[in-house]
């Protein structure tokens, strides 16, 4: 730590499956994802500071909004931890957008997750992996899975998690300028009687060897099909990566970004000159 306090890399992830097994009884869904931290990131600055504030840069250029106040979950984040860190006290959070907002890439989720762990240092917390998880997971379901920092198989609501193998894979991830809320997309599934996924031992071994050309075919996300009926322009932005050459095109998390494989960094920005905007990225970014 400096007197200018700690910087944390926010990496964005993505989703190479998510398979969507049924809804529970406390309105969430039980779930199975493979979660890719990609290099994609936020930048998030902690300093002491009289009070808790947070406040954004950046976010002007992005798609969407970034939720103010006390909707921001790096916020959210800081709150949780205050109550269970006995040496907690207040903090100026700067966070530096870069990941499309509401997007489907865990821009929030990373945020808070990066501001998780800033913060233990800062105030000197020490608290251990597992109890960050479970404020983690307080927070919102995909933090726990961010907050290991590397590639994760995710399951139940979000808070039983595992590391996985992922060899490193190149992406196009093309954004839009809205976002869909999670709660929204669960429901259509619910409301649409959508389907579940199939098992994903083999895209797991693809991922792991980093055969993509195997791998492309078998990304999938049971999301999309209630996403695409409502916005079909992400179905359209999925057709076109395939028709670009990507070897796979999935949309990550609730959406509405959608990502394209390819074979390396080459071939990814060659792809990607088709696509206004479009991000070229990989993951699991170098350490
Ligand atoms: O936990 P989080 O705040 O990220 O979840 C947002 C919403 O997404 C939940 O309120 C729920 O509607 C939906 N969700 C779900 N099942 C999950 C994760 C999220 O239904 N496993």
């Amino acid at each position: 730590m400096t007197r200018a306090g700690v910087l944390r890399e926010a990496n964005a992830k993505l989703n190479v499956f998510l398979r969507v097994l049924g809804r529970r009884g406390d309105g969430y869904h039980e779930l199975e994802s493979l979660v890719l931290p990609i290099s994609l990131a936020d930048g998030v600055r902690v300093r002491r500071a009289d009070g808790l504030r947070v406040t954004v840069k950046g976010a002007e250029r992005l798609a969407g909004a970034v939720p103010a106040g006390g909707l921001n979950l790096a916020l959210v984040a800081a709150l949780a931890l205050g109550d269970v860190c006995e040496r907690s006290g207040g903090a100026e959070i700067e966070i530096t957008k870069r990941i499309p907002v509401a997007g489907g890439l865990g821009g929030g989720s990373a945020d808070a997750a990066a501001t998780l762990l800033a913060l233990n240092e800062l105030w000197g917390c020490r608290l251990d992996p597992a109890t960050l998880a479970d404020v983690g997971a307080r927070v919102g379901s995909d933090v726990p899975a961010m907050l290991v920092g590397g590639p994760v198989l995710m399951r139940g609501r979000g808070e039983l998690i595992a590391p996985a193998t992922v060899a490193r894979s190149w992406w196009v991830i093309v954004s839009f300028g809205f976002g869909v809320r999670s709660p929204d997309a669960y429901r259509w599934w619910d409301e649409d009687g959508a389907s579940s996924g199939p098992d994903p031992e083999p895209l797991l071994d693809a991922a792991e060897t980093g055969d993509v050309e195997v791998l492309g075919p078998l990304l999938f996300n049971d999301l999309e099909p209630p996403v695409f009926a409502r916005h079909p322009e992400v179905a359209e932005a999925k057709a076109r990566l395939l028709e670009a050459g990507a070897l796979g095109a999935v949309m990550s998390g609730s959406g509405s970004s959608v990502a394209g494989l390819s074979r390396d960094e080459a071939h990814a920005k060659e792809i990607a000159l088709g696509f206004r905007g479009a991000v070229v990225t990989s993951g699991p970014p170098a350490a």
